[in-house]
Parts: structure tokens; sequence; C-alpha cells
């Protein structure tokens, strides 16, 4: 091989060098030139060096300057344009996406309170504004509080083990057992053993059924009780308080339904229905508190008459929300509970 023809070669490949390194669009492309023409396995300088070894004696110094030229001409061409390269990909070099500092950074994303959680508070303010303040009670309770006081007596299916969730504890014999309470009308009895009339309070908590889930239906939800007891409190008060509790909560235009009904500490019992889709729903219980119970918390029921009532706050919080099967509220999707 002529000296000529080796600098031909040189310089054709020097000029394809430079085209294509420049030309490369992306990180990629560019690493493809790079193994193309200085890869040291096949690269093509690496072939055009072994070419040095054809040249003539006398020829091979100037072929050899002439090489190493070109060589460090392309190096120096691909660690340009792999710098350039990488400044587009960080967004802070010309021609790629630019960094603007001054557009907002995303959002990070804040948790709120549990629907049941807002329910509460809502209906807490609601009852607040009506002048009953707040009373609470244990969630363990002892049948005195749950049944006994609110004249249930043993003989009551109420208290059927199958229906309650008893707690063994100790030695204890099923008569003096403690339970999970299956109703807030426990701090009923609680509040008026510690307070003379009148009384006007509500309490809203957790309590504890051996249910089967369904769509209305949980082993543990929430109730929120009631309890109004003065001088001369008839049925037309509860009628007038409960209306306005469901007004508030669900809209003016809510139809509330009171229906006959029975519980052992109320005496009339009223069963307390909403509309909601064409369709009555049971939000719970009321009634004018029964002179038996007056009694056990040592009342006088020739002094003194009470309403009371205990109302569903899964239901109601359905109600308001429009979700139809309230195990939602408890499955903890995000996606769901989002959306409150
Ligand atoms: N405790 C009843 C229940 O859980 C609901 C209830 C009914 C509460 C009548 C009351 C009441 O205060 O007066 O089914």
């Amino acid at each position: 091989m002529t000296l000529a023809e080796f600098l031909n070669q040189l310089d054709e490949l020097a000029s394809s060098a430079q085209q294509q390194l420049e030309q490369a669009a992306d990180l990629d492309a560019l690493e493809s030139a790079r193994v193309e023409f200085i890869g040291t396995k096949s690269g093509r300088l690496k072939a055009t060096q072994k070419l040095l070894g054809k040249i003539e004696k006398t020829d091979k110094p100037a072929a050899g300057k002439r090489f190493n030229e070109v060589k460090t001409q392309i190096q120096a061409a691909y660690e340009q344009q792999q710098q350039q390269q990488m400044a587009n990909a960080s967004g802070g070099g010309t021609g790629g996406e630019q960094f603007d500092p001054t557009v907002p950074g995303p959002r990070p994303r804040l948790g709120h309170l549990h629907p049941i959680t807002q329910t509460i508070e809502e209906l807490k303010d609601i009852m607040g504004r009506l002048g009953f303040s707040l009373a609470d009670g244990p969630e363990i309770e002892d049948e005195w509080h749950n049944f006994e006081a609110l004249n249930i007596p043993l003989s009551h299916p109420a208290r059927d083990p199958l229906d309650n969730f008893y707690l063994r504890v100790g030695e204890k014999t099923y008569d003096q057992a403690l339970l999970m309470r299956s109703q807030t009308s426990t701090v009923q009895i609680r509040v008026m053993e510690n307070t003379r009339p009148p009384v006007r309070i509500i309490s809203l908590g957790r309590v504890y059924r051996p249910d089967t889930p369904d769509a209305t239906h949980l082993p543990m939800f929430h109730q929120i009780e009631g309890l109004l007891v003065d001088r001369q409190v008839t049925m037309a008060d509860l009628k007038s308080v409960l209306r306005l509790f469901a007004s508030s909560y669900l809209g003016a235009d809510v139809h509330v339904r009171f229906r006959p009904s029975f519980f052992p500490f109320t005496e009339p019992s009223v069963e307390v229905d909403m509309r909601w889709n064409d369709k009555w729903i049971e939000m719970g219980g009321a009634g004018m508190v029964d002179p038996a119970v007056l009694k056990a918390v040592g009342y006088d029921p020739d002094e003194v008459t009470g309403f009371a009532f205990g109302l569903g706050i899964e239901r109601l919080c359905a109600r308001r929300h429009g979700i139809d099967d309230i195990r939602e509220i408890y499955k903890n999707d995000v996606r769901f509970l989002h959306q409150f």
C-alpha cells in the first residue's frame, strides 16, 4: 500500500467519523458511532492502524504521524459530542428540553380525615348548635350499663351470647360479664348516674355486634346517641330535633319517617327511617325514655321526662355521599377514600 493510498483512507475515515459523531441524535447513537470508529476490538481506526504494517519503511514515520493526528481528532470530536449530549439529556443544554426553575413543582398529595371521622365531626357540630354537649363512655362495658339499667333483663333475647361480643375476663360468670358495647345507649346511663337533670347530651362512638357484614351491616360500626331529659319534654320535641338534625346533615328535602316500634328503654318507641333513592332506609331508633330507666338512675319520672335516639353513623354517611355499600368505607382503598 502506498503512502498516498493510506493517507487517502485516513482522510476519508476522519471525515466520515466527524460526520457521524456530529449527527448522532442521542447518547445511544453516539455510542454506536464510538464503537464503529474508536472501538478497540473492531473499530475502523484499529483496522486502519493495522494497514501501517504494509507501508514502505521510509514512509512509515509520515504515515504514523498522520494516523495519530486523525486518531486524536476523532477522539476529541467524540468527547465533545458526548459532553453536549449529556448536557441535553439533563435538560441544561441547548436544543434539549429546558429546565424552567419558575414552574411550580408537583404538589405533595396530602391525606385527609376518614369519611367517618368527618361525619362524626359534622354531626357533633350540628347537635352542638342545637345545644347538646358531648359525653363519652367506654367501649368495653358491663351488663348494668349495656342492658340492666336500660330495662333489658337477663331473660331478654338481646342479651343472647350469640348476639353480643362477651369477654371472658378471669373467672367471672356470664351474668357479671363484660362485653364490647352493642349500643351507645350505655352512655345515657353513665351520664344520668352522674348528673342531675336537665340533661342534653350526645355521644358518638363505636359499637360491636356479631353481624354478618353486608351492604348495610358491619360487626363494628358507629352510632350517635342523643338524650334530653327535662321537665315536660314530649314526643314533639323529639320529632323536631330529629327533623332539624336530618335536614341539617342531609339537606332540607330529606324525608324522615317514624314507625312505631319497641325498645326496652323507651316508651313509646319509634324506628327512624329516611328516604333514599325512592326507598325508606332505617337509620336507628328513638323514643321517650322509659320511666323504668329514669328510676334506675335515680331520677323521678313524675318530675322529668326525656327523649332519646340512636342512629347509625355509617348509614348517615352513606346516605349523604351516595355510598350504596357501607363495607366500602372500611376497605381502606385510597382511591375510594380520596373522594370525600
Ligand atoms: N340502642 C338502639 C340500637 O342500637 C337504638 C336506640 C333506640 C337508641 C331508641 C335510643 C333509643 O336512644 O331511644 O338499636
